[in-house]
């Protein structure tokens, strides 16, 4: 396995520690999350782990949690989820983060918003700065809408792409949707941009997860480092 590869699964590991027998599991997407599915499909075997139900966040995921025996279940019939746990393509110092690397942005928001913890893990290399300096940020947009909303970001200052599939042809989400690959560089004011982004009719969702992380699990060479953030602002309504 490539050194970034062991430390994502390092990562994944240590978030799958903190299931418990009993829990709703929101099981992210992704190379890092991938480890995690696979981690808690193992101690299920194992006899470790039981009774946890999973809310997969793409068609990948289903289909991996499956293979690997975790049973699933549906937001409808478990509205409530102990805990997730997804990647991400960049980590601000206050735990907002870039998602959407994969096109999964839309459920694994909503995962995430109805999540109790919502643990993120990543390699060392995910940590920025600022959010946008490494990565342009995904937004899930119509078909109707495409051209209109690519003017709509260029207008606020991004350079865009739309994302193709290894064919060739425009990616297209689970839920149908497209992709833009909007590059802002480095995102001086996240919670603006997010607040001009969801009041867009023609988006569906984009990869800025503000106040979303309670946790954020980081491997490096040096170790594995478990932040945790003060004030997670976007914590799930539940009586
Ligand atoms: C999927 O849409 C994404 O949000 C992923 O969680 C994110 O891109 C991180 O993916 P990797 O773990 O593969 O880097």
């Amino acid at each position: 396995m490539k050194p970034v590869e062991l430390l994502k699964q390092r990562a994944a590991f240590r978030a799958a520690e903190q299931v418990r027998s009993g829990m709703v599991v929101g099981l992210g997407s992704g190379s890092t999350a991938k480890f995690a599915v696979e981690r808690i499909g193992q101690l299920l075997a194992a006899g470790e782990l039981a009774d946890i139900v999973g809310i997969p966040s793409s068609v990948q995921t289903e289909k991996l949690a499956l293979d690997v025996g975790i049973p699933l279940t549906t937001l409808d019939h478990h509205p409530r989820i102990d805990i997730t746990i997804d990647g991400a393509d960049e980590v601000d110092p206050n735990l907002n983060l870039i998602k959407g690397g994969g096109g999964a942005l839309l459920r694994e928001k909503v995962l995430a918003q109805t999540s109790m913890r919502n643990i993120i893990v990543v390699d060392e290399g995910k940590l920025s700065p600022q959010l946008g300096f490494h990565w342009a940020l995904p937004v899930e947009v119509v078909a109707f809408a495409r051209q209109s909303e690519e003017n709509y970001l260029k207008s606020l200052g991004a350079s865009v792409a739309i994302r193709k599939d290894r064919a060739g042809s425009p990616f297209v989400t689970d839920q149908n949707n497209l992709i833009l690959d909007a590059n802002f560089g480095p995102i001086a004011d996240p919670l603006l941009l997010s607040s001009r982004l969801d009041a867009r009719a023609g988006i569906m969702a984009h990869g800025l997860f503000i106040g979303l992380a309670n946790e954020v699990i980081v491997a490096g060479t040096g170790g594995v480092r478990h932040l945790k953030s003060k004030n997670r602002t976007n914590a799930p309504l539940f009586p």
